[in-house]
């Protein structure tokens, strides 16, 4: 039989190798890597988007963990653009998966990397070392409050996790509220607390995950008499459902000050501090997830500064390696003497690695040295400018959000009803690709455009991104 033939359904079509060799490996032609083909030669031949060598490969040996793949291959990445093996330039208007805040490839991120690479780069757990002590103080000293212990790690779900769990042993509860169109990672206990997707499938999230109503302003079924939204009342009725489903174990509330995976949805003025208030009443820990908002992403160095609210953990990853994996947990000293005396234990391989937290030195220096959160605050201004005169020329763009360079789009089948388009905003991203920009559709059935370019972005780099959002809705409207 055929090696296509013998495949399971699970791999799609068309997703066999050349064939299999002795072994039952799989083969490929072209000199790829393969039995007996040196690794030098991987990669050799460049055939365009269109390789059928590569994407025969991808298709038998990748596993699929997002849904599909972008339908191009990405050969290189530099500053806000990144071209493919068709020689295309593609604008990046999500920064990576929203974190190279920098754009690729900076000149001195490349240069720490290099240099630190070759003198200190990974460490016995237990081992520490100056880019991770003076990171440590760094984020101390720029955080709000008296958050000055940090712990490092890799991921913005790890280090949801690790507050998370030092939430639990701090209070002795284990019952973690988060709202109900946040992300905060795919790990177990980050998981639990994420309600805007990929919930099914996985069995029970961990006993005592409660869900609060995310506020919406746009959507919000809470409308006070005078046609406003009633966030208050919104988040009234939530806390009297976990005041009711509790058995007296909270622990902890995590919320991003904006949620940017659940469509870009920016809490009114006031919330925060309520939730703060909700949460104090109730002897909970608050977190702050600001993996995407954090360093200058929304005009400010922490989203969470407008609402002048101190979290008891502020956790960043994301933006704080501007691309390469390397996340942060921040907490008070009381809460780390609480959790040290109680035996907290968060050892992983990367903890305290010392060539990301270099790195994250670097990203901070330069965010401060260029003033990057202001930059964001004047061309987030000039990008919703723009971004609102398309919501004036096309009906389908119910709404416009955002501060700085953090914006939502909203797609609707029609502006009285508000009911989303998310079929329309996955035409329009598919055209906005094929014109030359990567874009970003909240996940959930949505149609909303998270726009998050990198904070080194041109005001001739936004009007680009405007001029092809403009044709993209041209022709998928025609
Ligand atoms: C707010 C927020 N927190 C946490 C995460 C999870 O981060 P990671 O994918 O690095 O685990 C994400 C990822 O999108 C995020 O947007």
């Amino acid at each position: 039989m055929a090696a296509a033939e013998e495949r399971s359904p699970l791999h799609g079509t068309g997703a066999a190798p050349r064939e299999l060799d002795a072994n039952g490996k799989a083969r490929y032609d072209d000199g790829m890597a393969g039995p007996g083909v040196p690794m030098k030669d991987v990669a050799k031949p460049k055939r365009g988007n269109a390789d059928p060598v590569f994407w025969d490969k991808a298709r038998a040996h990748l596993v699929r963990y997002g849904g599909e793949f972008a339908p191009f291959i990405a050969e290189r990445a530099q500053g806000s653009f990144m071209w493919d093996a068709d020689g295309r330039r593609i604008l990046d208007f999500c920064s990576g998966q929203m974190s190279a805040i920098l754009g690729h490839s900076h000149p001195e991120i490349a240069e720490v990397v290099r240099r630190t690479v070759g003198e200190l780069d990974h460490l016995y757990s237990t081992i520490l070392s100056r880019p991770v002590v003076d990171l440590a103080a760094l984020l101390a000293s720029l955080a709000p409050g008296n958050l000055d212990r940090v712990l490092l790690v890799s991921t913005g779900g790890e280090s949801n996790e690790a507050a998370i769990r030092m939430a639990k042993l701090a209070t002795g509860g284990y019952e973690i509220v988060g709202l109900s169109r946040s992300w905060h990672g795919v790990t177990g206990g980050a998981a639990s607390a994420t309600y805007s997707s990929s919930r099914r499938g996985y069995g029970p999230a961990q006993i005592g995950s409660f869900v609060l109503p995310a506020p919406d302003s746009y959507r919000s079924g809470f409308i006070a008499a005078d046609g406003t939204y009633d966030w208050r009342a919104e988040l009234d009725f939530g806390f009297e459902l976990i005041d009711r489903q509790t058995t007296g174990a909270l622990a902890a509330c995590i919320a991003e000050p904006i949620l940017s995976s659940g469509g870009v949805l920016e809490p009114p003025v006031g919330y925060m501090s309520a939730l703060r208030a909700k949460c104090d009443e109730r002897g909970m820990l608050l977190i702050f997830d600001e993996a995407q908002t954090g360093l200058g992403r929304t005009g400010d160095l922490f989203a969470s500064e407008r609402d002048c609210v101190v979290p008891d953990f502020l956790t960043l990853s994301k933006t704080l390696g501007a691309g390469l994996p390397l996340a942060a947990v921040l907490t008070t000293p009381q809460i780390e003497d609480i959790c040290h005396e109680r035996g907290f234990l968060f050892y992983t391989t990367h903890a305290s690695d010392p060539l990301p937290a270099a790195v994250g030195l670097k990203v901070l220096e330069i965010v401060i040295r260029d003033r990057l959160a202001e930059r964001s605050r004047e061309l987030g201004e000039y990008l919703l400018g723009g971004l609102w005169a398309l919501q004036r020329r096309y009906q389908c763009i119910g709404d416009v959000r955002g501060r700085g360079l953090l914006a939502g789009i909203d797609l609707v089948q029609d502006r009285a009803t508000k009911l989303p388009a998310p079929e329309l905003a996955h035409r329009v991203a598919r055209t906005c690709l094929e014109l030359g920009m990567m874009t970003s559709v909240v996940r959930g059935g949505l149609g909303i455009f998270r726009i998050a370019p990198p904070l080194t972005i041109s005001k001739a780099e936004i009007d680009l991104a405007l001029d092809i959002f403009d044709a993209a809705f041209k022709k998928c409207l025609a």
